[in-house]
Order: structure tokens, then C-alpha cells, then sequence
């Protein structure tokens, strides 16, 4: 059983195909990275655009690098959201022609389960219980994934998300878009006790993270080395910076497992590609004996793969969605 996924929910036109809900078969990402850059964050409507020439295009490649053809296809599944409107209909609109034309079942995927759920690929079918850090470029939550496969939301940013604050931070030390890969790359070189920023909500017996303040210390910590004519180092900011965000996530995610009595912590999402929040969950799961589900780096990051898997799970359980199947720019992850 073959699903193609197809993902255009923010800035990568994406196409993944999987066999039989665990085995990947291709994955293609055509960034438009270069396109938003000189914008210094996603432009919708250029988003829109370029996903309308790409996706065709990707949908061969990723059918070349999978040896399949399009009537080898079962099903279509395709990100309904949350993610930016146009870039959305984009999507949702290729697929329903391609379910029309070919006769195919069509599946209406919710981008952060798919993010969650594309662990399957690589540790096999998952097993709820458990708690997971999702955390993406819009989106930073803590929920738990119950025994049945839903999820529960246990807290969320009252703020900024956690790659909203990676990038923002990027921006203000002049590294390039997106920014979250250069902080973690300039925090290699650096050191994360440098600056002592603050780890909000840490101690207020709830989930709900708050990064804006961390945002705002840095800047201000800039400002104030600026105009006392001290050169920063921005290994250091940018390592101290990511410590903190780093912190503030471990140690809520590892309280709500221990509170919820949970052995088991996924992380899902652009951010979860960090380096740094990979190796601290790594130590600290590994401390307690718990498991650490976590998916490669490429898989972690918007792909298409991500929607076949989920699709796949819809599919196995008879949720197919229909031609009316509309976009959702605000489609919750829990409920
Ligand atoms: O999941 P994703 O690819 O797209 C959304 O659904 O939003 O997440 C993108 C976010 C961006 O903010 C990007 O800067 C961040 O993930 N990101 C990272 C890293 N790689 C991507 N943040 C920190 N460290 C990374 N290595
Ligand atoms: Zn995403």
C-alpha cells in the first residue's frame, strides 16, 4: 500500500511516499529558502507561488526516487493544516485533482500529528503512552499522546514558539533566514554559561512556556554591551541563548512526563533538529531510563514523508476525507 504525502503548509514544497504505514520510500524537499531570505521571514503570498511551480516537479522526483509510477499510488494525502492559507490551498487543490483524476482516496493530514506521528518511519508503530515536545517554527506545545492515539494538550507558549524565537534571535545577531540552524551551528563555538538569561514560568507548577522575555534579555544584553563599546560575542549569545530555551523545554517536557507517569518523550518538530536540545534529552531521558523517540534530523524539519505516514495511519483506519476536504490555517493538535 503506497500513500503519497504532499506538504505545502509553510515555506518547503515537500513530497514523501510510504509503503505500508512504516517503510519510507522517497522524500524530496524543494526549499525556497533563498526565495524568503532577503525578507528575513516567509513571505505568504511568495510562499503561494513558488509552491504552485514546485509541486508538480516534486511529485515526479519523489515518484523516480521511490521507482513508482502515479497508478502504483493507493492514496493522497496532503497537509489541511495549520499552516499559511494560500500556501495550503496550493496543496489541498493538487491533491484533490490528482485523487479525481486517478481515482485515489484522498486524506486530509494535520501538519503537527504528521510531525509526531512521522517517528513511526524509523522506530516503528509508536506506543501510547507518551509525552511529546512539539516544537516548530508556529507551534510549541507539551501534550501527552494517550493510549487510544489522542493527543492531550498539557501546556503551550503563551508567547512566541520556540523556532519564532530562534529566528527572531538569528535576525538580531545577523546570521541569515532561517535562523534556528546558524544559532545552533554559531552555539557550537560558543559557551552557554556566558550570559545568564532568564528561564521564565520555570518554577509556576504548570506546562506553559514563555519565551518573549528570554528574546527581549538578549536584546537588551546587546544593547547594553553596545553602548558600552564592548565587542559581544556572539558564540557566546547565541549558545547562552539556546541554553535557555533548551532549559526551559527539558525541564517542563521531564516534569510532565514524571508528573504523568510516562517513560516515553518524542520530540517533533523543526526545532527538535537543534543539536543541543537533541544532546541534553538524550543525557537526561538516558538518566532516567526513559526512551527518547526522536527522528533524524531531515524528518524532524517540514517534509513530505511526514504527511504519507499520517496519511497512511488515516488510511489503515478507514478516515478518508472526500473532495470537500477544506483548508484549516488553525487546525489544533489536540481534540
Ligand atoms: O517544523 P518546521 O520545519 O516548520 C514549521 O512547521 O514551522 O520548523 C521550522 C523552525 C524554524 O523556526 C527553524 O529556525 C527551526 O525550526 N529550526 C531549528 C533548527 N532547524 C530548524 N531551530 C533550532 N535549531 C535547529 N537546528
Ligand atoms: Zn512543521
Amino acid at each position: 500500500m503506497l500513500v503519497l504525502g504532499i506538504e505545502t503548509s509553510c515555506d518547503e514544497t515537500a513530497v514523501g511516499i510510504v509503503e505500508d504505514r512504516f517503510h519510507l520510500c522517497a522524500n524530496v524537499v524543494a526549499s525556497q529558502t533563498e526565495l524568503h531570505a532577503p525578507y528575513g521571514g516567509v513571505v505568504p503570498e511568495v510562499a503561494a507561488r513558488a509552491h504552485l511551480e514546485a509541486l508538480l516537479p516534486t511529485i515526479d522526483t519523489a515518484l523516480v526516487q521511490a521507482g513508482a509510477r502515479l497508478s502504483d499510488i493507493d492514496a493522497i494525502a496532503v497537509t489541511a493544516g495549520p499552516g499559511l492559507v494560500g500556501a495550503l490551498l496550493v496543496g489541498v487543490s493538487a491533491a484533490k485533482g490528482l485523487a479525481l483524476s486517478h481515482d485515489l482516496p484522498l486524506l486530509g493530514v494535520n501538519h503537527l500529528r504528521a510531525h509526531v506521528e512521522v517517528a513511526q518511519l524509523e522506530y516503528g508503530e509508536l506506543e501510547p503512552p507518551l509525552v511529546a515536545l512539539v516544537v516548530s517554527g508556529g507551534h510549541t506545545s507539551i501534550v501527552s499522546m494517550d493510549a487510544d492515539g489522542t493527543f492531550r494538550e498539557l501546556g503551550a507558549t503563551i508567547d512566541d514558539a520556540a523556532g519564532e524565537a530562534f529566528d527572531k534571535i538569528a535576525r538580531y545577531l545577523g546570521l541569515p533566514f532561517p535562523g534556528g540552524p546558524e544559532i545552533d551551528r554559531l552555539a557550537r563555538e560558543g559557551d552557554p554559561k556566558a550570559f545568564d538569561f532568564p528561564r521564565a514560568l520555570l518554577h509556576d507548577g504548570t506546562y506553559r512556556l514563555s519565551l518573549s522575555g528570554l528574546k527581549t534579555a538578549v536584546v537588551r544584553e546587546l544593547r547594553r554591551m553596545e553602548a558600552a563599546g564592548e565587542e559581544p560575542v556572539l558564540a557566546d549569545v547565541a549558545a547562552s541563548f539556546q541554553e535557555a530555551i533548551v532549559d526551559v523545554q527539558l525541564i517542563k517536557t521531564l516534569r510532565a512526563a514524571a508528573e504523568e507517569g510516562l517513560d516515553q518523550v518524542l520530540l517533533a518538530g523543526g526545532v527538535a533538529a537543534n543539536s543541543r536540545l537533541r544532546e541534553r534529552f538524550t543525557e537526561e531521558t538516558s538518566a532516567n531510563r526513559q526512551r527518547l523517540i526522536v527522528p533524524s534530523v531531515p524528518l524532524c524539519t517540514d517534509n513530505g514523508a511526514m504527511v504519507a505516514a499520517s496519511g497512511a495511519n488515516l488510511y489503515a483506519a478507514g478516515r478518508t476525507a472526500g473532495l470537500g476536504l477544506a483548508v484549516d490555517a488553525n487546525l489544533p493538535l489536540a481534540g
